[in-house]
Order: structure tokens, then sequence, then C-alpha cells
């Protein structure tokens, strides 16, 4: 049967039907469809990078330490910097492997809200310079040293055999509205924007690519096993770096809501009028033409989490999350599931709502905590065990 009539059956109320996945019987026919999907999202959300850039894109070592947390991790910041000779833009990647293991690591690539210095109390994690931003939010000092460390959840994750890599999702676009005017955003909009032009979730995504392109190049990480990830609009990036880079093996979104993992048709928390008046530099200029007009959008979130079939996906909030609305989410996966079954995956198990602490890990999983808009050790354990059930256990 074709993916349409089942999805029509699957989801949508009779008020406002979700729009249909292509048509597709066989993976084959679903690949080329795919590539016309995506076009959609860039063209009606998330933007698009132009065709051909002129951007050199350099990675530098910084610093390596092998004795990072006791021993037990190595250490590096990265620096990545780009340029057309006549603009620039940088970030630097903090990454950290385990110690002592058999084979190279799988990896988990996570944008971060305060500064790498924030991620975790590590002494030596080098303080963003605040003089090289132009929002005045931006003022780092000592004192904000690990303020997210159990966001993070770090040395856990390098125990349970896992490298990690993070930049700060201001560096290449600060998030706020003069954001996609400068930095990145200037080197790939040296004509101007328009109504195309990526804003700070699109840029943002090309940019993981681009550290993507970086962690490939790692000895002590595996090249096949690199999962974006991200928390709230950080996860709204990640689905958008994983649906547009097929490289990511694994996409996990943690709490992303509108924009995200959520769907905007029936979503009560955060409709497109909201995020485009409250957050107009997230996404392209064409996208707030569907403000009050939800039913016109082209494309809805289930079909951003299509696109990252058939590659493992996994969903995850939190009940009392006012952002990120489970069975907003909920309802997102389970409209996307037709994909993944395409592929032979059996995905019955999420037929229903998972009830909350319980977390469904198949081709497709998806937990609801009980909490607020977070990201604890909690979600942490469910992502490191979906990890373990398609990587192997690290070694
Ligand atoms: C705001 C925004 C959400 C977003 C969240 C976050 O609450 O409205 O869409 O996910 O910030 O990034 O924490």
């Amino acid at each position: 049967m074709k993916l349409l009539i089942l999805l029509a059956c699957l989801a949508g109320g009779p008020e406002m039907p979700l729009p249909a996945l292509p048509e597709a019987d066989t993976p084959e026919e679903w690949t080329a469809e795919r590539v016309k999907l995506t076009g959609l999202f860039e063209t009606d959300e998330y933007g698009k990078i132009p065709d051909n850039t002129d951007i050199d894109v350099r990675f530098r070592t910084m610093s390596s330490d092998s004795l990072a947390f006791d021993g037990a991790a190595t250490r590096k910041e990265i620096s990545v910097e780009f340029s057309d000779g006549k603009r620039k833009a940088a970030t630097t990647v903090l990454l950290y492997v385990p110690n002592g293991l058999s084979r190279p690591a799988a990896a988990f690539f996570s944008l971060n809200f305060g500064g790498n210095h924030t991620v975790c109390d590590d002494p030596e994690i080098t303080l963003p310079d605040s003089s090289a931003f132009r929002n005045p939010k931006y003022r780092f000092s000592e004192s904000q040293r690990g303020a997210d460390s159990l966001s993070w959840n770090i040395r856990e994750t390098l125990a349970r055999g896992y490298a990690v890599a993070t930049y700060f999702n201001g560096d290449l676009c600060e998030d706020w509205l003069h954001g996609p005017e400068d930095d990145l955003g200037a080197l790939l909009y040296p004509e101007g924007r328009d109504s195309l032009s990526c804003g700070f979730i699109g840029i943002n995504a090309w940019g993981m690519s681009r550290v993507m392109d970086c962690l490939m190049r790692e000895e002590t990480i595996d090249p096949g096993k690199i999962i974006v990830t991200g928390c709230s609009r950080n996860g709204k990036i990640a689905l958008w770096a994983g649906a547009t880079d097929e490289r990511f093996a694994m996409v996990i979104s943690s709490s992303s809501g509108s924009g995200g993992a959520s769907l905007f048709r029936g979503n009560t928390a955060e409709t497109i009028a909201d995020i485009s008046k409250h957050f107009p530099y997230w996404m392209a200029g064409n996208f707030a033409k569907y403000a009050g007009k939800t039913e016109e959008f082209p494309v809805d979130q289930h079909q951003l989490l299509a696109l990252i079939a058939p590659r493992p996906l996994y969903v995850s909030d939190s009940n009392r999350d006012i952002y990120a609305v489970p069975k907003d989410e909920y309802a997102s996966v389970k409209a996307a599931l037709p994909v993944f079954g395409l592929f032979g995956y059996d995905t019955e198990e999420l037929d229903r709502q998972p009830e909350t602490g319980k977390a469904i890990m198949g081709q497709v999983g998806f937990h609801t905590k009980a909490g607020t808009h977070s990201i604890t050790a909690e979600d942490w354990r469910h992502y490191y065990d979906f990890a373990d059930l398609h990587f192997g256990k690290p070694e």
C-alpha cells in the first residue's frame, strides 16, 4: 500500500490533515522522493545553503591532553575557521574521547547553550572571548564553569565508552535577531539575505556538518558511529542536521518541540506564529508566511523525522514540558513510522504512546520522562542504551 494512503488513515484529524509523506513503495522510490521533500523544508522552513560557496574551512588542533578526568579521557580543542578571504567565522570544538577502548569510539555530538566551559567542570576548557560577540548577553566568566554539567552528564557518557563533541551554538550564528547577518551567515550570503536564506537553525545545522567533516578525520572516532543530538533549540538543529547530512548515523532529539520533533498541526504549545514572532531569525523568511495559516504549511515535522529513515531515530521529552509537549512529539513520530516500515523495520511497539517513564527502543525510540523542559542523566541513560543497541556496547 502506498505510504500516502497509510498516512491518511494514521494521522491528522479531519480539521487539519497532515501533509502526506511522498508516495513510495520501495526504499529506492523513497530515496528519490526524500530529495524533493528536503527541498520543501529548505524553501518553507529552515532555508537553503547556497549550492556553491567560496568558503574555505580549516581545522586546527589547539590542545590535546590524554589526562582529562584523571586520565579517563583525552580532551581536544579544535578550532574550526571559516573564511572567504574577506570575512571570517570560527568555533572551537571540544572533544572528549574515553581512553583505553579497543576500537575507535562512537560519539555524541551536540551544540551547547552557554559556551564549552559550561558543559563540565574541567578547568582546562578555554573560556570563550566575550569581546568576539555582538550579543551583549554573551558574557563569559569562570563562575559559569560546569554550570550545565547536569544536562551534559559527561563523566557517565565517557564511562559508558562514548566520546562527546560540542561547540557553542552562538559561535557561528549568535542566537538573536542579528545572528544570521554576522559570522557564518555573512559568509554564506555575502550578497545579502533573502526569504530563502537560512536562519540560526539552518546555519548551525550546516556548521554541524562542517564539524562532522572534522570529526570524521579523528582517528579515535568511528566515522560511521557519530550521533547528532541536542536539547530544545539545539534539538531542532540536530534534527535538521541529521536530515540533511546522512553521514550522521543516528539522530536523537531531546525535547526539541516546535520546529523540531513536534507537529505544528494541532500544536497548542508553540505555533508557527509563536516561533515567527519570538524567534524570527531561526528560520527562513518564508516560514513566517504560514503564521496563522498552519493548514497551508506545505510540510510538517513528521516528514522531517521521516527524512532520518532508515537510520535509527530517538525522540524524547518530559511530561510537564510546556514547549515540547509529548502528545505533539509522539503524534509526529507515529506519523513518520511508515517510512521506517518501508525499510523493513517493525515499529508496532510505537503504535500507542508509551506511558511516562517507559522507553521504547527499536529502529525508532521514544520516551517521556517525568519532569519539566530539560535533559537529565535519565535521558542520557536511555540514549546510551539506544546507542548500545544499534552500535554494540563499547569495549
Ligand atoms: C524557548 C522556545 C522553544 C525552545 C526553547 C529552548 O522556550 O520557545 O521553542 O525549544 O526555548 O531552546 O530551550
